[in-house]
Parts: C-alpha cells; structure tokens; sequence
C-alpha cells in the first residue's frame, strides 16, 4: 500500500484541525508582531527582470470569464505580455494601505489574513521576450528572476507521468505554499488554507486565461519531490502544491529523464525563528506521491459529488443569460475586488444569486475532475436576504438550476454563529457553504483528495467572489465551526465536512454612497 492510500492520515489532520467554540476560545495563541514573517519571498543573489506593466484590456465580460474555458488543440503560445498579465491579476499587488504596525500589500485575490503565502513560479520553453528557464514572480517588484536557464519542461512532463496538458504546454505556473507564512497566525489550520488560498489566485488565473484565450488545466497530480526539487524549495518550509498548464504547442518529444542539480540561491529569513506544526507535515507527506506511476494511476476516473434527488420543495433558479448579464471585464473586476469588511442589510435579487452560483459552478478544467462540470464539493447555502426567496437553508442542486429547501427561517443569527460568531455571516444576504463527502474523496484519490477537494473549494469560492464583484456586490471568505455546521445543514449533510464559507450582499460602504 503507498502512503497516499493510508486514509487514516487525511481523517487524522482534518479531525484535529476543526474550529470548535472550545478549540477557538481555549486556544492560547496570540500573534507575535515582533516575529512577524515576511510578506514576500526575497532571492538575495539574483537580479530582477522587470515584467512589462502596459496590460492590454480583453475586455471579456468577468462573468463568461469565469464559466468558460478554452479548448484548443491549435496553437496558442502565450508571450511575455500575457504571461505578465496572468502573473499580476492573479497574484500581483492591487492595493496598498498603512497601518500602525506595517504595510499591506494586497493582492488580486483574497488570501486568509491577507498572509500571502503562496509563491507563483514558471517553468518554459522559448516565449516571444523570455528565454526558456525556471522563474520565480517577484509581486513586490513586478519581476521575474530566473532560478535556471533553459527549458526544463521535460521534468514537469516526467513528474505528471506525461499529463497531455502538460506536455502540449509552451508554459506551466506552479504554485508552492509556505507554511510558516501563514501559520504564524492560523498554526496547523494553514494546511486547509493552502487549498483555500491557492484556489482563490487560481481563480483569477483560470479567468484570465480564457479571457486571453489561453488554454488552461489545474494540475494535482505530480511527483511532489521532483517538482519540489525543479524548483529547488526547501521543502520542510515551501512545499508545491499546484501547477497550471498553460497554452498549447506541439508535444514535447520524449527523452531520457532529466538530472536536476541543486541551484542553492539564498532567500531572506522569513522571521527571526519558525514554529513547526507537525500535523502539517504529516498530512503533506501522507499526500504526497512518489512515481510516475502512482500519478498515473491516481489521476484516472473521477467521481461525481452528486446531490440525492430533491425530496423536499425546490425553488427554480433564473440566472441571466449572456444577453441579460452585467457584462463588467474581468481584469475591472479583479481590480475592483476587496473582501467585504461590513454588508448593508439589504436584500439582493434572485438573478443575481442565481447567476453566481450558475456562473462559478459551470466546472473546473483540472486533472482531478473527469467531465465539465464535476465537482467534488456540494453548494448549501443559508440565505437571508434574497428579493423573492424565504429566507431559510438550502442545498444547490448544479444539474436542474433549483434550490432545495431545507428548513425556512431566519438564521441570521446561527449564520454569524456558525461563521466563528463574526458579523459579517450574519449581516450577508446569503452564506455560500462547500461541502465534501470526504470518506467518498478519500476512497478514490488517497490522502491526495483533501488537497485536491479543498484547492477546489478555494477555486469555486474564488469564482463566487469575481461572480459578486461582477455583479457590484461584494464577498468575503469566512472561517467556519467545522460540527456545527454539519449538524446545521442536517440530516441532508449528514456524513460531510465543511471546505469553505463565502458570504455574499451589498457593501454597506457603496449601499451608504448611493
Ligand atoms: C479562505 C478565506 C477565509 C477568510 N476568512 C475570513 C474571516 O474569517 N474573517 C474575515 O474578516 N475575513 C476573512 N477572509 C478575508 C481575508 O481577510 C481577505 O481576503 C484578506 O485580508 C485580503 O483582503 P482582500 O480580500 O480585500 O484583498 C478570508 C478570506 C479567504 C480567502
């Protein structure tokens, strides 16, 4: 039996790391401000190539962005102005504020505590402007500085047992997350927020590629060392998490495996010291996959997270077609986005609901899901102010566009409970919950699934914030009471787990400016 196949390890992390209200208040962690990590990954030994800053407008509509992707087996070679555009309107620096104890940067897509630790790096072959070699993007600088010189691809086709995106890909985005930089707040928690966080940026990524019309595919499955080893992370700090296949070209020709030899360059200290959690790195480990062979088999045949038929009365849902949308482009909407710090009480319209959960539940093009449209996470919802909809709790059902009503009443009030007693669940027209049928998850993809099942929640709630923002609503990620909202949402939930929370409504800044 491999690693990845002893399920205990998955069952052991996500046990330990659910938010009880003892959990929360008995915790006695407090933040160090003194010890506070870099925001950044800062190489002290290697120049930075500028990245041009003029972006062209696609001006694709946010909200087809979102729901499309492009499929293509015709060239599509993205250059450096387009890679410079995927690489800022996914992670680069959007707004900038001050506070007493610091700087904020932040960045083209909601991150917990805006902490930022996932790091994007890109491994191509010749572009049109940038030579073939292995980058790390510098948001700080808006740069590129390269790691290696040359094309090493190969060893990305090698370390996905050839996955055709990959192989057809002029370029690949891979995404590493650092541990300390956000366990220094969330400790052992962080693990969850590596999906959460990476899944937002991919998002942005996905949207943008099809507005570029790039062809695009999120990758799990790989060989964890040997990208790892590409890239040359300190893996017990910075460890691979996804990549993105981007463009199409013809297929690498197969060759003899690559030798990678280690490249050593020298990064700041994050903080003067690092806590290790451990049931991080147990989980990591247990997830990871060790050959070519095992991603092989790993990636074949998804399930479906399929609801049981509704027994209970449904609410038809009527999202906007493409002639009736807002038609807002996406790179406006991505600057545009800010998670909401307080909602008006308003209601929103049912269009409106029902055109995000339409919009960004459409499918993901990723190695881990077998037909458009699948998904490994379920959509519950607690809804309280929706113009021409009870309020009460529901479950989304994808296939016939209805809500299932669940129970009816007014659970503002159990939402802001439930969201680790903030206001803002309580305060929002409605609370978007994923769900996952976990035991399902595991049985099919290891312990690899609860990467893959909470990348995917972070990505659908990432589409659910651009969907919002589209719209001239605004979204916020939410942190959550793992049982208690299980028990909420049941006997319908009964058996599942809580990926993420999003809470959605009117800005109470833009409904007081209006
Ligand atoms: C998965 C996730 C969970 C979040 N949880 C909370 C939360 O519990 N409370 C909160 O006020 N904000 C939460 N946020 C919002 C972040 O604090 C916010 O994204 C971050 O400060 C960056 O700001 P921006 O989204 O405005 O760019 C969450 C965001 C994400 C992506």
């Amino acid at each position: 039996m491999t690693v990845n196949r002893n399920l205990e390890a998955a069952w052991k992390y996500h046990n330990a790391t659910k938010h009880s209200h003892a959990s929360v208040h008995n915790n006695p962690h407090f933040l160090d401000w003194t010890n506070q990590p870099l925001p950044f990954k800062a190489y002290t030994a290697l120049e930075p190539l500028a990245l041009p800053r003029e972006a062209r407008q696609t001006g694709v509509a946010a909200l087809s962005a979102i729901a499309e992707s492009i499929l293509t087996d015709s060239s599509a070679v993205p250059d450096l102005e387009a890679l410079a555009q995927l690489l800022y309107l996914t992670a680069g620096i959007t707004r900038h504020r001050k506070y007493p104890g610091g700087d904020i940067h932040f960045r083209a897509a909601a991150c917990t505590g805006a902490l930022y630790e996932v790091e994007l790096y890109v491994v191509c072959g010749n572009l049109a402007d940038l030579e073939a070699g292995v980058y790390h993007f510098s948001p700080a600088e808006f740069a590129l500085r390269r790691l290696r010189t040359g094309d090493y691809r190969q060893a990305l086709s090698e370390a996905t047992a050839s996955e055709t995106a990959v192989i057809h890909a002029p370029l690949t985005i891979i995404c590493t997350c650092t541990y300390w930089r956000n366990a220094w707040k969330y400790q052992a928690r962080t693990y969850r927020h590596f999906g959460w966080d990476n899944g937002t940026l991919l998002a942005n990524l996905l949207a943008v590629a099809t507005a570029l019309g790039v062809p695009a595919k999120v990758i799990c499955g790989f060989v964890d060392a040997d990208v790892n080893r590409l890239l040359d992370v300190d893996a017990d700090c910075e460890v691979v998490f996804s990549l993105v296949a981007l463009g199409h070209a013809a297929a690498l020709a197969r060759q003899l495996p690559s030798e990678l030899s280690p490249i050593h360059w020298e990064s700041l200290p994050l903080s003067r010291n690092e806590t290790v959690y451990p049931a991080m790195h147990e989980i990591h480990a247990a997830s990871s996959l060790r050959s070519a062979a095992e991603v092989e088999t790993w990636r074949v045949h998804a399930p479906l997270a399929k609801l049981p038929p509704t027994t209970a009365p449904i609410v038809p849902l009527h999202p906007d077609s493409d002639a009736e949308m807002p038609r807002d482009p996406i790179e406006q909407v991505i600057l545009r986005r800010g998670s909401a710090r307080k909602f008006a009480q308003v209601p929103i319209g049912l269009p409106q609901l029902s055109t995000m959960l339409d919009r960004a539940t459409r499918g993901i093009p990723a190695d881990f899901l077998d037909t458009q449209g699948a998904h490994l996470n379920d959509v519950y919802l607690i809804v309280n102010a929706v113009e021409g909809l009870e309020p009460g709790a529901y479950a989304y059902h994808r296939d016939g566009h209805v809500l299932e009503c669940l129970k009816l009443g007014n659970f503002r009030a159990q939402a802001g409970h439930l969201g680790l007693d903030q206001q803002l669940p309580a305060e929002a027209a409605a609370d978007i919950f994923f769900l996952m049928d976990l035991e399902m998850i595991l049985e099919r993809f290891g312990n690899r699934g609860y990467r893959a099942a909470q990348l995917e929640a972070g990505i659908l709630s990432g589409k659910l914030y651009l969907a919002a923002y589209a719209q001239r609503l605004s979204a916020t990620g939410l942190t959550f009471y793992d049982d208690e909202v299980i028990r909420f949402f049941s006997p319908h939930a009964r058996g599942k787990s809580v990926t993420m929370l999003v809470a959605i409504g009117y800005n109470a800044k833009s409904v007081l400016q209006r």
